[in-house]
């Protein structure tokens, strides 16, 4: 039986203080919360990561850095590699993600380069994928996806792929307000879903965890969440406020 999952990407937001403030909350209202057996995740600035991870129930919550190092180690000033994220006990990193495509350029071939080391720092990679407007309104979103994820991730073994967590995040949706609808979450999710069996197996496909992402809250995460294929979300703006972010882990 695949994971249900609701993360929280807090991007370039909260400082050492109100950041650690807000772990806490989350913490706190985690425990009294009706979790269902929903994992929770929180994807943290570099700098909060390791205090994060000693101020939450493990338990309970896992702690994701929000990117890592295309290489091991060595003379790459102010890179965090994965071994270092491993190092103050998160257990994720979150990779991909429509931001640092576009930023900084991340490529798919990067892309695998830094999966292959955080899988081999033995953290389990958040896999974000999505097109934009323009793509979904060219009829490209199918082949986008297939290219996102199959350039990086499928030259892994079975064996590395079963720690991989797959969020699909529409760029047009991320930050916007404007929810991909249910039925095109699910029509997206199923496609993914169909990709991963192709390549290995129905078994490890039914066992692959699929976050749908963009402009998600407590209003749309039900009928999100109802979806057959949508395994949970990857959260960023209503995860900077705890009640939000509860509702939404609450919610399916
Ligand atoms: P959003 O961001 O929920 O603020 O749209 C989601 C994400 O970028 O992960």
């Amino acid at each position: 039986m695949r994971k249900k999952i609701v993360a929280g990407n807090w991007k370039m937001n909260t400082n050492y203080d109100s950041g650690l403030e807000l772990a806490r909350e989350i913490n706190e209202k985690v425990a009294k919360a009706n979790l269902k057996g929903t994992g929770i995740i929180l994807g943290v600035p570099f700098i909060l990561v390791a205090d994060v991870v000693k101020n939450v129930d493990k338990d309970n919550i896992g702690v994701a850095a929000q990117n890592s190092a295309a290489w091991e180690k060595g003379a790459y000033t102010g890179e965090i590699s994965a071994d270092m994220v491993k190092s103050t006990g998160a257990g994720y990193v979150i990779l991909g993600h429509s931001e640092r495509r576009k930023y900084f350029k991340e490529t798919e071939s990067i892309l695998k380069e830094k999966t292959e080391l955080a899988l081999a720092s033995n953290l389990e990679v958040i896999f974000c994928c999505g097109e934009v407007l323009e793509e979904r309104n060219d009829n490209k979103h199918f082949e986008i996806i297939k290219r996102q994820i199959s350039d990086s991730l499928f030259h892994l073994s079975a064996g590395e792929f079963s720690n991989i967590i797959i969020a699909y995040e529409p760029v047009w949706a991320i930050g916007t307000g404007v929810t991909a609808s249910s039925d095109q979450a699910q029509e997206m999710h199923s496609f993914i879903r169909k990709l991963i069996a192709e390549k290995f197996g129905d078994e490890l496909a039914g066992n692959t965890t699929i976050l749908y992402g963009g402009s998600c809250n407590p209003g749309n995460a039900r009928e999100l969440f109802s979806n057959p294929d949508v395994d949970g979300g990857l959260i960023g703006g209503a995860s900077l406020k705890a009640d939000d972010f509860i509702k939404i882990i609450e919610s399916f």
